[in-house]
């Protein structure tokens, strides 16, 4: 196979050995990172400043964090023969964050299996010890946690440094609100920028009080929790997990029932798992979007959580057989919880062959293999009522829309805005990057696809996972390879991606 040239600004090949990079790996030996990814010494990103020191194996305790600025990992994706094998991408990780966090909450030792190591879940593992729990990795993803009741946490003695994660920080934002203690927020400069009074309105409501906050109520965050927080009932005001979540997290600790209603229905993992440590609680519809009344003041028993693959990590690998011609892959224990499958649905109606070989049930949620084969796509209009169940996996669908024939328009993607980057921008601007033509119509997001996009463009990542990942993917089939300038941000969500990629067959590097 001739090799096309690499992308501008970008090398292939061996680079020197970086100081910072060394210190990386060392600070992930035996987590499966890259390991294989160079940096390209010299360049720096200001964006990293006041990013975590966690994937550098440095504690970070005692923030506000110290100014300090990473060498970048850039990273290209080429035209690649057919895609084969079977994977089985890492656990999910909005369960594995509910799995720490809930396990915590109970008295007693819950047991998790296949939790998703990423950086993010690992902030949210910290935070829990920093809170009185013990958190024990006992074997690869095998975790066990020693809770301490709900209301039980302790004051963490140090910031609580969330890096790049807002699940993990809004979600136990909630969980301190219900108890007697003093926590301060923080993170990365992606989750620094990142809308915070969301979480705040409701649990002031429910007697918490953000001592101090930043300019437009962001990181870093000083929160009292309540001592005997206030049942409330909360409409949220957009469909979001992480503010229902965080409602019924404060609402564990008050007397009498806490209610949220959705208008639209977002994922349900945190109803399910309070269900599955004991909690009680009732979920109704309404309209189109449902009403959840939980009981306050349960004691949660500890369980055992086997996390399934996450289908937002699947999405990838997923798209990349599709557009990729000749592949044939199987994943392995994709959750398809239904409030999660936009994604599977909206390119199924794109013609793409993906079909559920074995269905499964595993610890509250459903799961499946999906085996999926190379096809032709066609443009489709995707409605913004979907958009909830496929959230995260807009900018893997807007590569796979720049391979259909046709238009693709997807609607209603406000939220985007606000999500690691400014998403709908990041993905505007890959686009735009790689030589694919498309318009932002308002918060709708239309591609029209030509079969095969050009490529050959460097794609600026945002310290946004989701971005890098999608636009390797698009490099796997384009005419000339795609570059994205930072791929160790993959190791918040998805450690072992390139790799995974490069075992089906993906020629990255
Ligand atoms: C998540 C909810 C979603 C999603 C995020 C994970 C969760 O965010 O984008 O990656 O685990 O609750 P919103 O609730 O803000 O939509």
């Amino acid at each position: 196979m001739s090799r096309a040239p690499w992308p501008e600004g970008l090398e292939h090949g061996h680079r020197a050995a970086n100081p910072a990079r060394r210190i990386a790996v060392a600070g992930f030996a035996g987590r499966g990172f890259f390991g294989t990814t160079n940096p390209k010494p010299g360049r720096t990103n200001p964006a990293f400043e006041g990013r975590s020191n966690r994937r550098f194996g440095l504690t970070n305790q005692g923030s506000p964090f110290p100014p300090m600025t990473v060498a970048l990992s850039p990273i290209a994706a080429r035209r690649s023969g057919p895609l084969r094998g079977s994977v089985r991408v890492p656990g999910d990780k909005s369960i594995s964050h509910r799995a720490l966090i809930f396990g915590a909450l109970a008295v007693g030792k819950t047991r998790i299996t296949g939790l998703l190591e990423g950086e993010d879940v690992l902030h949210t593992a910290d935070a829990m010890r920093a809170l009185g729990a013990s958190v024990e990795r006992t074997g690869e993803g095998e975790w066990s946690v020693h809770g301490v009741g709900v209301a039980g946490f302790r004051e963490p003695r140090a910031v609580l440094d969330f890096g790049n994660s807002a699940t993990g920080c809004r979600l136990i934002m909630g969980a301190v609100a219900g108890c007697p203690v003093t926590a301060t927020f923080d993170g990365d400069a992606s989750l620094r920028k990142r809308p915070m009074r969301r979480i705040l309105d409701p649990v002031e409501r429910m007697g918490a009080h953000a001592v101090s906050a930043a300019e437009g109520g962001c990181l870093p965050i000083t929160l009292k929790g309540a001592r005997d927080p206030i049942p409330v009932v909360y409409r949220t005001p957009v469909a979001s997990a992480q503010i229902k979540s965080a409602v019924l997290l404060a609402g564990l600790s008050a007397a009498g029932e806490t209610t949220v209603i959705e208008s639209e229905a977002s994922r349900d993992h945190t109803e399910r798992m309070l269900a599955h440590f004991g909690a009680e609680l009732r979920v109704e519809a309404e309209g189109a979007g449902r009403r959840i009344t939980l009981e306050g003041q349960p004691e949660l028993h500890p369980a055992t959580v086997a996390v399934p693959a996450d289908p937002s990590s699947a999405a990838f690998p997923l798209v990349a057989a599709l557009i990729v011609r000749g592949s044939d892959i199987v994943l392995t224990d994709v959750m398809t919880n239904p409030l999660r499958t936009g994604l599977i649905t909206t390119l199924r109606e794109m013609g793409a062959d993906i079909a559920v070989i074995e269905r499964r049930s595993e610890g509250g949620e459903e799961t499946a293999d999906l085996r999926v084969r190379a096809c032709a796509l066609r443009g489709v209009e995707v409605p913004a009522a979907r958009a909830p169940s496929m959230i995260d996996e807009y900018p893997v669908l807007a590569v796979a829309a720049s391979f259909a024939e046709g238009t693709t328009v997807m609607r209603g993607l406000k939220e985007l805005r606000v999500k690691e980057s400014d998403r709908l921008a990041a993905v505007a601007d890959g686009l735009r990057r790689n030589g694919v033509e498309f318009e932002i119509d308002g918060d709708d997001l239309i591609v029209h696809g030509k079969g095969e996009p050009a490529g050959g463009g460097t794609v600026v990542t945002h310290m946004d996972h989701r971005i890098a990942m999608a636009f390797l993917v698009m490099g796997l089939a384009s005419a000339k390879p795609v570059g994205v300038d930072d791929a160790s941000i993959i190791a918040t969500s998805f450690p072992g991606y390139v790799p995974m990629l490069r075992s089906l067959g993906g020629d990255l590097g």
